[in-house]
């Protein structure tokens, strides 16, 4: 492996979870520096604005020193190229994952040659996790502290608060 090689890791993190975190430290260990990229999907509606979404991530990788979180717009092929770094990390949590995530990483490859994508297999406590079954948990009044860290846990409580406020006074 190239010693001065970065990865990056892209999502949209609306929120992180436990299982996101398990890719990076697993990405950081790999790799001299690991760029977690957040960006928006376009076919998604967000809980956390892009801001929210960089700081919960600043805050859970605290202690990881060689993780840096960045935001971006557009094609992640474009992206890559804009900053030198041509290794994608994804994790895969189930069979059921890998139809996209090879699909994906094809497409990725035929939009920049460059792009290689590697794949880390998550802890299995957190093969059914996602965000919106995090989120659909939290919300419906269920306790989410083993599926996202305890900053995400309490900013999240916040949320639904605040989005039930909102609702109800409608
Ligand atoms: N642990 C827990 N949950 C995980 C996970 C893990 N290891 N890996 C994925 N997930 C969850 C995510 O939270 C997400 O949940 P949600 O759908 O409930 O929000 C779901 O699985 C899908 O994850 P992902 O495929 O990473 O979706 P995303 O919206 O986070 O990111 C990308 C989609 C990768 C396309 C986006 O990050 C991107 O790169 N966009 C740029 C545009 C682009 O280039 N598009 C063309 C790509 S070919």
């Amino acid at each position: 492996m190239k010693k001065e090689i970065s990865a990056v890791y892209s999502g949209s993190f609306d929120p992180p979870t436990n299982g996101h975190l398990d890719i990076i430290i697993r990405a950081s260990h790999l790799f001299p520096k690991i760029i977690v990229a957040v960006t928006e999907n376009i076919n998604k509606k967000y809980t956390f604005s892009l801001r929210e979404r960089i700081v919960l991530l600043q805050k859970i990788t605290k202690g990881l020193k060689n993780t840096k979180i960045v935001s971006f717009s557009g094609l992640l092929a474009d992206y890559v190229e804009q900053i030198n770094s041509f290794v994608l990390i994804r994790g895969l949590r189930a069979i059921s994952d890998f139809e996209y995530e090879f699909q994906m990483a094809l497409m990725n490859r035929k939009l920049n040659k460059k792009i290689e994508t590697i794949f880390l297999m998550t802890d299995q406590r957190y093969t059914f996790l996602s965000s919106s079954m995090v989120k659909e948990i939290a919300i419906l009044g269920g306790d989410t502290k083993d599926f996202v860290p305890k900053y995400v846990e309490k900013e999240l409580k916040k949320r639904v608060v605040d989005l039930s406020k909102r609702n109800n006074e409608k």
